[in-house]
């Protein structure tokens, strides 16, 4: 995977986990095939709901159009936990006790199911039991984490309320919730993809799905040939074919990773703080000590200025709580989020058709609870999670955040669209830099990539036409109204979109 060195921006410009295992090299699709399950998306959820199927004797095939485990799953934290955030006052007041109950249950329940995998399948990816905390840094939040430790105790977890916690930083008190889990992600899921591919799965890299034709079969049009299959699973992060408007129910947000070696203790345990911006902690072993990840600063994807900024943010974090010696690596996710909060798997309007998205940042607990779900969805067994998570579920929680996630992709969609933008003398862009600019009377959005090419492009979003933004740390065009995010040539790297951004003018 290639590494992205940026001036002034601290470490290696490549996630941890993509940077200490090998990149994949699985053929591409080579024309028309028939299949009983065709899962779209090679990232945790796919994988997973791919390898439970196959386990339970279903013919399925991956489809992924990058490499598997690249995406969003291999920029993530890891951190196997039932404790996200302040969640549980929450659902206990937007739901009923029973729906509450039913999370809490899932996601511990995701955590044994990776135990057990671990254990039985001996794969080495440094997976290991650690407590997690949400912890509030300032008074004023000591109330809500009081109420989220009677809300999970009310729930079943194994939770309680500590002062102090093992950081070397004050903290006013934390919610702490016993034996949660991380590992290294790609090491886990690259062994099961091994599994998976030696057991007769096939997975198709470098394919991109483009569209799907509901019927029995259901067909999935990819650039490399015609799938045709019972059922279609779309891992894809964030569904590219979406009757359901998820569009207008989940909204994307950035965060920024950091990893880095520190003098003294490493935190031996999962940290969430209350504040907003919100900073996350663990540990991972690398080269034979602990080094502490340190993340946060999450903003809208599209919106919020500078991207490198946030970079700097999070070692501002890092170096006034710990005494850094180094900083070896940074990376940033991408991530939808449902207006409830609760993540959208099933099958709404076609029995054949699954979804898995809007999992909020807490992807590794609820990619086991979607794998979970689809494979009983998918063989007609009755599983009681489904209902909490059906993505055809009318939600009044959230209302006021719908209608401004809406409100905000609609002024982006009109606004953006009429700002005239300034003048640029396409020469002045240096390597690495991109800019909306006026080019010959007309709006594009133009970028140098490190190889000194000019890309002049559409600056419209081939999803559903909102005006990019140029992503300076990780020189990509970001889409602020559902979060698709294209290269500095305009190549597609998250969806919803599908197609590439057009180029105007050509390559220079
Ligand atoms: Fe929907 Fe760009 S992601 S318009």
């Amino acid at each position: 995977m290639a590494e992205k060195t940026i001036a002034g921006l601290p470490g290696k410009g490549i996630s941890l986990w993509l940077d200490t295992t090998v990149q994949t090299d699985f053929s591409p699709l080579d024309g028309d095939i028939r299949t009983e399950i065709a899962v779209l998306g090679g990232g945790i959820v796919g994988i997973l709901t791919a390898h439970l199927l196959r386990e339970a004797g279903r013919d399925v095939v991956i489809v992924e159009g990058r490499r598997i485990v690249s995406g969003v799953t291999g920029h993530t934290t890891a951190k196997i936990t039932s404790l996200h955030g302040l969640i549980y006052h929450h659902l206990t007041k937007a739901f009923d006790p029973q729906k509450a109950r039913i999370y809490a249950e899932a996601n511990q329940s995701a955590i044994e199911s990776y135990a057990r995998m671990v254990r039985e399948k001996g794969i080495d990816c440094d997976f290991r039991r650690l407590p997690a905390f949400t912890y509030a840094e300032e008074a004023k939040d000591l109330d809500a984490i009081r109420r989220e430790v009677d809300a999970a105790l009310s729930l079943g977890l194994a939770a309680s309320f500590v002062q102090p916690t093992d950081l070397s930083f004050p903290v006013q008190g934390a919610v702490r919730v016993e034996d949660q889990a991380l590992f290294h992600p790609r090491k886990f899921l690259l062994a099961l993809a091994q599994e998976f591919d030696r057991a007769g799965g096939r997975i198709f890299e470098e394919t991109r799905a483009l569209e799907i034709r509901t019927g029995h079969p259901a067909t999935v049009e990819t650039d490399r040939g015609k799938i045709r299959a019972d059922h279609v699973v779309l891992a894809t992060h964030f569904p590219f074919f979406d009757p359901h408007f998820f569009f207008a129910r989940m909204y994307p947000k950035r965060s920024y990773v950091l990893a880095v070696r520190i003098g003294g203790e490493v935190p031996q345990g999962m940290y969430y703080s209350t504040s907003q911006p919100f900073h996350s902690l663990r540990p991972h072993p690398l080269e034979g000590e602990d080094i502490l990840l340190v993340g946060g600063e999450n903003h809208k994807t599209g919106e919020g200025g500078s991207t490198a900024e946030r970079y700097r943010k999070v070692e501002e974090f890092a170096r006034k709580h710990f005494k850094v010696r180094s900083i070896e690596y940074r990376w940033s996710t991408h991530d939808p989020v449902t207006t409830d909060r609760v993540p959208f798997i099933g099958s709404p309007l076609f029995r054949n058709i699954h979804v898995a998205a809007g999992f909020g940042g807490w992807g590794m607990t609820h990619a086991m609870v979607a794998a979970t779900l689809l494979r009983d969805k998918i063989a007609g067994v009755e599983n009681p999670w489904s209902r909490l998570y059906d993505p055809a579920r009318i939600s009044f929680t959230g209302a006021g955040s719908f209608v401004k996630e809406n409100l905000d992709a609609a002024v982006h969609l009109i606004k953006d669209h009429l700002l005239p933008p300034g003048h640029l003398d396409p020469g002045t862009l240096a390597p690495g830099q991109g800019r909306i600019a006026t080019v010959g009377g007309r709006k594009r959005a133009i970028s140098r990539d490190r190889q000194g090419v000019l890309h002049t492009l559409s600056p419209s979003c081939t999803h559903l036409g909102c005006i990019v933004s140029w992503n300076d740390a990780e020189e990509s065009w970001d889409c602020p109204c559902h979060g698709s995010r294209f290269d500095s040539a305009g190549r597609v790297i998250h969806g919803p979109a599908v197609r590439d951004m057009s180029p105007k003018g050509g390559d220079k």
